[in-house]
């Protein structure tokens, strides 16, 4: 049994100062050559999955592929994470599922789209780790709106993120709300907005402090340096990937991620998670691109899929290892989930402010 909460994973990169990527997946081969990747370097891995995507393939196909995973790669702690859960419906679904971790994303109403009152995101968040914590399994919340700093506009994007224009203090965590967050909730980790957006088009040129506030990392870090922090929206968008994807007839105009000295920067200041879908989406598809003109005859999605995989797993290996994840499995015995159940209601797990 392989499967890890993300409380365990995260307390341990806490305690030895490294940061987790966590992938969004929707299929075998995003899960294969993600896994691979984290065999090949000795990472834990965190699998994260959207509603988008347990729609997508299916609850049934989505637990019998983590099923599968956890005896293909028996070395590797896996960690599987609802990720944006809307309503304490959805939470509860993924952990009667055996997900060991949910987010909870309170900052946002069930639509997806409208944020939410501080009250409202205290209260469903709470409704979360009350369940979840009984059972043993992690709860990630989110404290703020991800959107630009740049534009004040929200991220709406297929179906979710906020819309309309915000304002700077909707855009940026507030530390002193994330300690009394922490401490009513009780929330294992927590995702902040920081200027991070989610998808292709974050930046409009490289994000200097003005678009990317890092201070807001730090502040939290002083008042809760315990509290593992949560990055999203955290897809570099390498130049190389894309220009794989142009060079192979693509069409995706010049855009700007966030650079990974600067989340190497944000682990230094207890960013312990980060989220990457975007750039998995791109290194598949401008492999699938390349196969697509360099070998017009071939029909076989096997064939198409190889490379995409391949493009995949290297992708992955250098954020375990820009990270610092790398060679951490060996080093990492996840406990039964009635353990940890037991550890939550002991206290022992509990976050408290620093004096
Ligand atoms: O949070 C956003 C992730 O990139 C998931 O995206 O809802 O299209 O699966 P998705
Ligand atoms: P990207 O779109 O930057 O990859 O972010 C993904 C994410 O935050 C998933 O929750
Ligand atoms: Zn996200």
């Amino acid at each position: 049994m392989t499967r890890i909460t993300l409380r365990e994973l995260l307390d341990h990169a806490g305690e030895h100062g490294y940061g987790l990527p966590a992938f969004n997946v929707n299929n075998m081969e995003q899960i294969i050559a993600i896994l691979r990747a984290a065999r090949a370097v000795e990472s834990p891995a965190i699998l994260q999955v959207s509603r988008g995507a347990r729609s997508y393939a299916g609850d049934a196909m989505v637990r019998a592929l983590m099923g599968a995973a956890e005896e293909m790669f028996p070395d590797v702690p896996l960690c599987v994470h609802q990720d944006h859960g809307n309503s304490f419906d959805t939470c509860r679904s993924a952990i009667d599922q055996d997900y060991t971790s949910v987010m909870m994303d309170g900052s946002l109403r069930e639509d997806a789209t409208t944020p939410t009152t501080y009250d409202e995101n205290l209260a469903v968040t709470l409704q979360v780790v009350e369940y979840a914590h009984a059972r043993g399994v992690s709860v990630e919340g989110e404290l703020g709106v991800l959107g630009r700093l740049d534009t004040g506009r929200g991220e709406q994007e297929d179906g979710h993120g906020a819309t309309g224009t915000l304002d700077r203090s909707q855009l940026l965590t507030d530390p002193d709300q994330a300690v009394d967050f922490v401490e009513r909730t009780q929330v294992d980790a927590l995702a902040i907005a920081m200027g991070t957006s989610h998808g292709a088009y974050k930046f409009s040129e490289r994000p200097d402090s003005s678009v990317l506030d890092m201070d807001v990392v730090k502040q939290i870090n002083q008042r809760l340096p315990d509290l593992h922090l949560v990055m999203h929206g955290s897809s570099s968008v390498p130049q190389e990937l894309q220009d794989v994807f142009n060079q192979y007839g693509g069409d995706l105009p010049q855009t700007y991620g966030v650079p990974v000295e600067e989340i190497q920067e944000g682990i230094r200041h207890g960013v312990r998670k980060v989220n990457i879908d975007t750039d998995t989406r791109l290194a598949m598809t401008g492999a699938m691109r390349r196969l697509a003109q360099t070998d017009r005859k071939e029909f076989d999605p096997r064939k198409w899929m190889a490379p995409a995989m391949e493009a995949l797993t290297t992708l992955c290996r250098s954020r375990y290892e820009q990270f610092g994840s790398a060679g951490m499995a060996p080093r990492l015995s996840p406990r039964p989930l009635a353990e940890m159940a037991a550890r939550y209601a002991s206290g022992e797990l509990a976050h408290r402010p620093a004096d």
